[in-house]
């Protein structure tokens, strides 16, 4: 026998045993899996900055799963054809030829196209319907990562808003298209498995260098100069006096032939910063290397640090990048205080109320078991205060201390969540000094071998203009009062 008659010999037996329902059916699903597949393949290949990983589910688990069950089945059919024949002694001594003009044979096969242009065009339009759903920052945030309901909600509260998670996250390029993907579906079994950190750990160490990412719509270079910034604080007394703080940022850039001020100093077209971290989340960090604009290399290290220059040495080394300053573009988590504060000057929470700051911001720090728990006992722990301490208050003002209680419960929800042991002080956010921030290198305690500092005056970075007055003339005389 030469190989064309081993071929035909091998052919009838497929088409005989082949001829029954289920491999018919899972030939149908093989074939328009694998269209798809190719199809959604080279679809997101050509257009990756649509993409988000949850998309992986569908291209790297669902398709291809139902691409190998279809598979599987094929031969699986015909096995049970053949056991079937085998046993009711119906199998034939010689395999009839595959003869197309035989009527069952005819009607086979054009049930199969039929079914198969049918299954493409179903399936396609379900993949794009899917690829579009999940590109989705609701999807990314709500439906498939419950885990990170308060990343969204923070998210939702932010100028980035309108920014996807995906344009942080992922950026541009098919490599990290792909690698997001796979991180998405190892993120889908997380998730399946409840098998996720609580809370979900910060700093982000794949996050794509901001270059990337964030530089993609801002361009440093071009914001320059001061920026003028207000903040409205509020007192703990019994008229929660506000306490204004007008700074003058000073922002800096690209001004001329020099870098100046803080975005100047830090950030440049070639790498300016680099430093070790003494910990993971990056919050003490001894030792930091500055090229200065004669390009000399300057080593600052921490006097506070217990490290021997060896060990220093050996740290992992990271560039500083806007995310080193902007760690919380968007996922800004408040603390109690500035969380009142804000709501506050929303006017979601009226400063008629007595004492109002105080008592929000002693109940924000309770201990709660859940989010349902703060959810069922905030309102009702503010409304019960002010109706036992304060009745004609309660009475003259009911609408906004409910009002309050609501704003305050909010506040609570946006911040912290028991179940994901996120709580005050969880992320800090390093864009001034509350919580380590730019004082991590700027403490006066990094100092370079010939005796440089790096600067720690109060105006290195900002003239204050007021501090804490509850009336600044600065803004009666900037016209904004
Ligand atoms: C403007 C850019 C930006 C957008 C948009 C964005 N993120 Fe982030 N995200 C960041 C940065 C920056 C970090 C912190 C990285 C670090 O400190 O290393 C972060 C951190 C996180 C973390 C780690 C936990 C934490 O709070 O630090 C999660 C989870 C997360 N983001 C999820 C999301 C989700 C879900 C969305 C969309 C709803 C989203 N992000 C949108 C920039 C962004
Ligand atoms: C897809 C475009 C896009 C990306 C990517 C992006 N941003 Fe933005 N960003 C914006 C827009 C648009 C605004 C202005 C929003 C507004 O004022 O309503 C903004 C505002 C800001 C602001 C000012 C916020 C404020 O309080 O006024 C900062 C700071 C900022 N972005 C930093 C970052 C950082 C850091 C990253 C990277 C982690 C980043 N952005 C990534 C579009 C983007
Ligand atoms: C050394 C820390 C630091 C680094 C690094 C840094 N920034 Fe900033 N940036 C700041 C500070 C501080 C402000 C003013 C904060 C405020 O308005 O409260 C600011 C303000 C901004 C603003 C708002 C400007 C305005 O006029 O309102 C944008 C947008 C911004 N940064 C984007 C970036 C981007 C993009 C990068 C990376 C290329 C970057 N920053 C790197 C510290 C930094
Ligand atoms: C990783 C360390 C590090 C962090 C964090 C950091 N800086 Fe710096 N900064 C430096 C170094 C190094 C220099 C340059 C010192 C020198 O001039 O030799 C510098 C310089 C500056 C200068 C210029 C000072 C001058 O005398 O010209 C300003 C302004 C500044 N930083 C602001 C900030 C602000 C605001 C933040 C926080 C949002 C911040 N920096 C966070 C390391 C850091
Ligand atoms: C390395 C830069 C840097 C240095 C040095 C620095 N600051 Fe600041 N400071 C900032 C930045 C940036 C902010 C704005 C934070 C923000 O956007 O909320 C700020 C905010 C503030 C605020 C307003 C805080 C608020 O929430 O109301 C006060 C007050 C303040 N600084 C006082 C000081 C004093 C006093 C010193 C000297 C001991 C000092 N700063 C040194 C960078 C610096």
């Amino acid at each position: 026998m030469d190989w064309r008659d081993r071929l035909t010999v091998w052919f009838r037996h497929a088409f005989f045993y082949g001829d029954n329902w289920v491999s018919i059916c899972a030939g149908i699903l093989t074939t328009a899996t694998g269209f798809t597949l190719l199809w959604s393949w080279f679809r997101e290949l050509a257009s990756p900055h649509s993409a988000l990983p949850y998309v992986g589910i569908l291209l790297f688990v669902l398709l291809p799963l139902l691409f190998l069950v279809g598979l599987f089945l094929i031969p699986f059919g015909m096995w049970l054809k053949y056991k079937r024949m085998t046993k009711a002694g119906e199998k034939p001594a010689v395999i009839p030829k595959v003869d197309l003009t035989t009527r069952h044979i005819r009607k086979v096969l054009s049930v199969v196209a039929v079914a198969t242009v049918l299954n493409i065009a179903l399936l396609g339009v379900a993949t794009v319907r899917g690829v579009e759903y999940m590109d989705s920052s609701k999807f990314c945030g709500l439906t498939c990562h419950t885990p990170m309901i308060m990343e969204y909600r923070a998210f939702v509260d932010s100028p980035h808003s309108r920014v996807g998670c995906a344009q942080c996250h992922i950026g541009p390029g098919a490599d990290s298209f792909m690698r997001a993907k796979l991180a998405g579906v190892r993120q889908l079994f997380g998730v399946m498995f409840n098998n996720y950190h609580r809370p979900i750990p910060s700093p982000v160490e794949s996050l794509r260098p901001a270059k990337e990412t964030c530089e993609s719509c801002h361009w440093p270079q071009k914001f320059h100069g001061n920026k003028i910034l207000v903040k409205t604080h509020y007192g703990d007394d019994i008229a929660n006096t506000p306490a204004i703080t007008v700074l003058m940022l000073k922002i800096g850039g690209r001004s001329g032939e020099a870098n100046t001020g803080i975005h100047g100093r830090h950030i440049d077209t070639s790498e300016r910063i680099t430093y070790s971290a003494g910990d993971e989340r990056r919050q003490v960090i001894p030792r930091v290397v500055y090229r200065d604009d004669k390009g000399q290399m300057v080593e600052y290290v921490s006097s506070d640090t217990k490290l021997t220059p060896e060990q220093l040495a050996k740290l992992p080394q990271r560039s500083m990048d806007c995310v080193d300053c902007h760690n919380r573009p968007t996922h800004a988590f408040e603390s109690p205080e500035w969380a009142m504060d804000r709501r506050i000057q929303e006017g979601l929470v009226s400063r008629e109320i007595p004492f109002i700051h105080k008592k929000g911001v002693e109940i924000l720090k309770g201990e709660y078991k859940s989010q349902d728990d703060a959810a069922a006992r905030i309102p009702k722990a503010l409304v019960d205060f002010y109706a036992a301490n304060y009745p004609e208050v309660y009475k003259e003002k009911k609408a906004l201390v409910d009002a309050a209680a609501i704003a305050v419960k909010d506040a609570y929800l946006r911040n912290v969540s028991p179940e994901m042991k996120l709580t005050w002080g969880t992320h800090p956010n390093h864009i001034g000094h509350q919580d380590g921030g730019c004082f991590r290198c700027h403490d006066g305690s990094h100092t370079s071998k010939d005796g440089r500092t790096i600067a720690a005056d109060c105006d290195t970075c900002h003239t204050i203009l007021a501090q804490d007055d509850p009336n600044p003339k600065i803004l009666q005389d900037l016209g904004t009062k």
